[in-house]
């Protein structure tokens, strides 16, 4: 979303559609469209009341003490926003983290962020991040999770867990490529919903993952919002297990 003029209309009018069926947290970047899908969100929330709960993201490169004050001014001005709900570290670049988190902090304090976070961490760079003064105030970590990458079951989601910081799924659909999987069908067919739907759902199957699926299309907004009401059983997750096995050793944490 973002990339391109002549699509921004109909962008912002999918945002839209998808508040109303319920998906209410807006995930974005400044990256997305070198600032293209800020402007999309700020078209789709103008002059509309309602709760929404606006995610963006700030450029390693931009994550300076005094640089990321800027880009997430930056985002406000794109969003049209007083603040930005979760604001979050893209991935881990050469800034020292401390720099990075000092700015976060600061923004917190003016009021332009109400939450920060981090995407892209690793067990390691988290165990950094918590030894900052203020690292554990890290609210959340976006990072890729679905059926076929579930490297982070092994231990960064229940590290994540045990600290209480939030898990935020990205690519739950395994951006398409896991819907044609024959368990995934099939646990779609039991249920009478769509693939999507399943992958959503095993994603946010025991309540601490925050899971963030796209689509551009509105026709697709109703499969993804059934995931918050499908419970899978246990013989779905065993299925699903099956065909896509527990990690049974550590995995550098997977990014596509
Ligand atoms: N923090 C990070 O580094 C990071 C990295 C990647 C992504 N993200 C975030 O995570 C979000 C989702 O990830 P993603 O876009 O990579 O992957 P995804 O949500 O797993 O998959 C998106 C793809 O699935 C298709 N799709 C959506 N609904 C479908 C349905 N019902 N049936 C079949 N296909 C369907 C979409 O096509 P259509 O649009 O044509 O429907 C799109 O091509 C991104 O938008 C972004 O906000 C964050």
């Amino acid at each position: 979303m973002g990339e391109s003029a002549g699509t921004r209309k109909a962008e912002a009018d999918t945002v839209r559609a998808a508040i109303d069926a319920g998906l209410t947290l807006i995930d974005t970047a400044e990256m997305y469209g070198e600032g293209g899908a800020e402007e999309v969100v700020g078209d789709a929330l103008a002059g509309r009341p309602g709760r929404v709960f606006v995610v963006s993201k700030v450029y390693p490169h931009n994550a300076g003490r005094n640089d990321a004050v800027a880009a997430c001014e930056r985002s406000l001005r794109r969003l049209r926003r007083d603040n930005i709900d979760l604001y979050l570290l893209h991935w881990r670049g050469s800034v020292p983290l401390a720099d990075t988190v000092a700015a976060f902090d600061q923004l917190k304090k003016q009021g332009k962020i109400r939450h920060w976070g981090v995407s892209n961490f690793d067990v390691a760079d988290l165990e950094e991040l918590w030894a900052l003064p203020s690292g554990k105030a890290c609210a959340a970590n976006q990072v890729l999770y679905h059926l076929g990458s579930r490297g982070i079951d092994y231990d960064l989601l229940p590290t994540s867990r045990k600290e209480g910081l939030a898990t935020m799924a990205y690519s739950p659909l395994g951006v398409g490529r896991i819907l044609d999987n024959p368990a995934v069908v099939e646990v779609a067919r039991r249920h009478d919903v769509e693939p999507a739907t399943v992958a959503v759902a095993w994603t946010i199957r025991d309540g601490s993952v925050i899971s963030i699926p796209k689509t551009a299309r509105s026709d697709r907004l109703a499969a993804l919002a059934a995931a918050g009401s499908l419970e899978l059983s246990g013989e779905d997750l065993a299925l699903l297990d099956k065909a896509f096995p527990l990690p049974r050793e550590k995995h550098p944490l997977a990014t596509s």
